[in-house]
């Protein structure tokens, strides 16, 4: 973090600023007096712009009142969601690899996550159900996923979601889908179109939970605003939690959130244009490269290149780092099934990504394979 010049891939997020139509809502909303207290389940007026958003994006509907409760951030909807459904001694299933707040927040909770990796095949990750069989015990309460996927760029078929649901009924699990990378998808030919909810498949009294966040769609990830969207009954214990924790996530940012909801559908299609293109340039730039087995990502904004006989990324990356001032994320870092990969966050500026390809590149030639 303190070397100076690093080609900065490591990171989960853009390097776009906000958009500047939300900057001004923030603004504004401050003028009209958005700075006090508000319901800890966030303004009803958010609440009602994510309930049409999920009918028109996913046509799901949803009970802004008491099926959606506004958070302070993707990962404060997923600490409530675990904290709400897991006691001390619990197991959760993680399917892995993953960013690790997810088995993070578990652990917090004096619970233990049980990380299932998903396996590659061919040039798709996939769920091995076996593996999700035969580590389910009778402490299981939850299984947590993440779709699209942080580091894998992994989307869920709807099959795979289907059959997600169906474990999780069959043994009586809580299931927790993290889709704060659901609009960053580029499978269907239109892009804006989002990545398939779980909620689609789900009836609203089914025990499913789904964390969200406005930090990548519309690059606000220092703002700190995201939601769940829970049964009832979850749903309410995670607002009066809210209280405890945060109360409720800050006033005038939800009313910014609102605009970039409602606002937001040209400028996102645009950086999704770039997204695509820049991934399409990694992809072909670590096809040329040596000993580099590479998945293909549907969504998010990663690639997780695998290297043939790499057994330590932390030391890979190191060594990437300290010779070529090019910083990318060691696998091992995203749990069971990570290590042997390395993520490329490929948000970033073509004048940051093609040096750093051609360094990556040169750098496995000569150091590597
Ligand atoms: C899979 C996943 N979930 C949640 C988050 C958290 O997002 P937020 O900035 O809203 O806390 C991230 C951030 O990197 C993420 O990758």
């Amino acid at each position: 973090m303190r070397m100076d010049g690093v080609l900065k891939l490591y990171f989960g997020e853009s390097n776009l600023p906000t958009p500047d139509y939300i900057k001004r809502a923030a603004a504004a909303a401050l003028e009209e007096g958005y700075t006090y207290y508000t319901q800890n389940a966030g303004l009803p007026g958010l609440r009602c712009d994510l309930a049409a958003h999920y009918a028109k994006l996913q046509g799901v509907t949803l009970d802004p009142d008491s099926e959606i409760v506004v958070t302070a951030s993707g990962v404060q909807a997923l600490n409530v969601a675990i904290r709400c459904v897991l006691d001390p001694g619990d197991e959760a299933l993680v399917l892995t690899p993953a960013w690790p707040n997810g088995s993070a927040i578990v652990r917090m909770d004096n619970a233990a996550p049980v990380e299932i990796p998903l396996t590659l095949r061919d040039d798709r990750y996939a769920v091995d159900f076996d593996a999700l069989e035969a580590a389910r015990t009778s402490r299981t309460r939850l299984l947590v996923y993440t779709s699209p996927s942080n580091p894998l760029g992994w989307v869920a078929t709807e099959e795979e979601q289907a059959r997600l649901l169906a474990f999780a009924r069959r043994h009586g699990l809580w299931l927790l889908a993290d889709e704060v990378y659901d609009r960053l998808y580029y499978r269907t030919p239109e892009l804006g179109t989002p990545a398939p909810s779980i909620l689609r498949q789900a009836t609203r009294d089914d025990a499913v939970l789904v964390s969200q966040s406005f930090s990548k769609t519309y690059c606000m990830t220092g703002w700190r605003l995201g939601w769940l969207v829970a049964r009832r009954d979850v749903a309410e214990r995670a607002t009066l939690l809210n209280e405890f924790i945060i109360s409720h996530a800050t006033s005038f940012i939800q009313r910014a959130a609102q605009v970039a909801l409602v606002q937001g559908e040209d400028e996102l299609r645009r950086m999704l244009a770039r997204l695509r293109d820049n991934r399409d340039f990694c992809l072909a730039a670590l096809r040329q490269m040596p000993g580099v087995t590479l998945p293909s990502p549907d969504g998010a904004f990663y690639v997780f290149p695998k290297i043939a006989g790499l057994t330590d990324s932390f030391a890979f990356c190191l060594r990437l780092l300290q010779e070529t001032k090019v910083g990318i994320a060691p696998g091992v870092a995203f749990g069971e099934g990570g290590e042997g990969s390395v993520r490329i966050c490929y948000a970033a500026e073509r004048s940051i990504l093609e040096p750093a390809m051609e360094r990556l590149g040169r750098f496995l030639e000569r150091a590597w394979v």
